[in-house]
């Protein structure tokens, strides 16, 4: 249970600051190890990414202008594939308008109950402006190659964003469900040709209450190969990930979780996809086709 500081502001200077932080050592409660008891001092900025948690339950108290400012700037300073910046975000805190978002997506109460929605929104239109102002067309704007670089350098700038909103007291959930309507998100949003709906950020400040902790992932060696993909790596890892995510979901009020079997339903049939088998349509409509 994370610890509430009464009278604690963040550096916005809001309260209530939860702070999701358990106690012990950050690398042993990142992979569910039992056990581990401190002793490893890290950087903050790692201690924060270990700590990472998603949050899906918020207080009704609403993040400021100066925290989204903030939050997007962290987001802006991270690394973009060729300094192209293709990417956008719509800040959507209209209760109406959320409460669309999150109807068409299937109702996700926590899009409803974040004080901001962000919309991340993979950006060619702003490079077309630019090009076309400068008299050229933007012919590779079809290319699949360019379809990547948005999407892995949106990526890449929302967990920035993520991780300030963390720094500040603030908490998160991503939400690929956004892709599940894409159409009526672009309604919604008024999003012209060359951009796309990649997914959402909900962000609040995280509701005690709510059960969830540091979700455990796969032991580093199943990730992490020397030298050369050890094709073996991921059997016994996967094992001993079983039981661990297994224990942590019993801790958090589920029984009998099954990561194999959660990711077995995500990828083995269509239906896995939740309705995003038809993206590429989709994507093609808004102008990226798929050369
Ligand atoms: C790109 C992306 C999309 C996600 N979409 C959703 C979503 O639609 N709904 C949701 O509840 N969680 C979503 N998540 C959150 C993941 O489920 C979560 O990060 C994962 O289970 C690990 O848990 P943790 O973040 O608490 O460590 C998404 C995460 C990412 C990175």
């Amino acid at each position: 249970m994370p610890n509430t500081h009464a009278g604690q502001t963040d550096r916005v200077g809001h309260t209530p600051f939860v702070d999701l932080t358990p106690p012990g050592d950050p690398v042993a409660h990142r992979y569910g190890e039992p056990g581990g008891t401190g002793g490893t001092i890290l950087p903050p900025t790692i201690e924060l990414q270990l700590n990472h948690r998603s949050v899906r339950k918020f207080l009704t108290e609403p993040v400021s202008d100066a925290q989204i400012d903030l939050v997007i700037t962290a987001a802006q300073s991270a690394s973009q594939s060729s300094n192209l910046q293709v990417w956008s975000v719509v800040a959507v805190r209209d209760d109406d308008r959320k409460r669309r978002i999150s109807a068409a997506i299937g109702r996700q109460s926590y899009v409803e109950d974040s004080s901001v929605f962000l919309v991340w929104v993979a950006d060619f239109r702003r490079a077309a402006n630019v090009a076309e102002a400068q008299g050229a067309s933007a012919e590779t704007l079809g290319y699949i190659e360019n379809t990547l670089v948005t999407a892995v350098d949106s990526g890449i700038a929302a967990q920035n964003a993520l991780l300030a909103a963390e720094s500040l007291g603030l908490g998160g959930v991503f939400v690929g469900a956004l892709r599940s309507n894409p159409a009526a998100i672009i309604q919604e949003l008024g999003l012209p040709d060359y951009t796309f709906p990649l997914f959402g950020v909900a962000l609040g400040y995280p509701d005690p209450s709510e059960r969830a902790g540091i979700k455990p992932r796969l032991p580093r060696t199943a990730v992490l190969h020397q030298e050369r993909y050890d094709p073996t790596a991921w059997l016994a890892a996967a094992e001993v990930y079983e039981d661990r995510l297994q224990e942590y979901f019993a801790e958090h009020g589920r029984d009998n979780y099954s990561w194999a079997d959660t990711l077995t339903k995500r990828i083995s049939t269509v239906d896995g996809l939740h309705g995003r088998d038809s993206i590429r349509g989709a994507l093609e409509a808004q102008g990226f086709a798929s050369e």
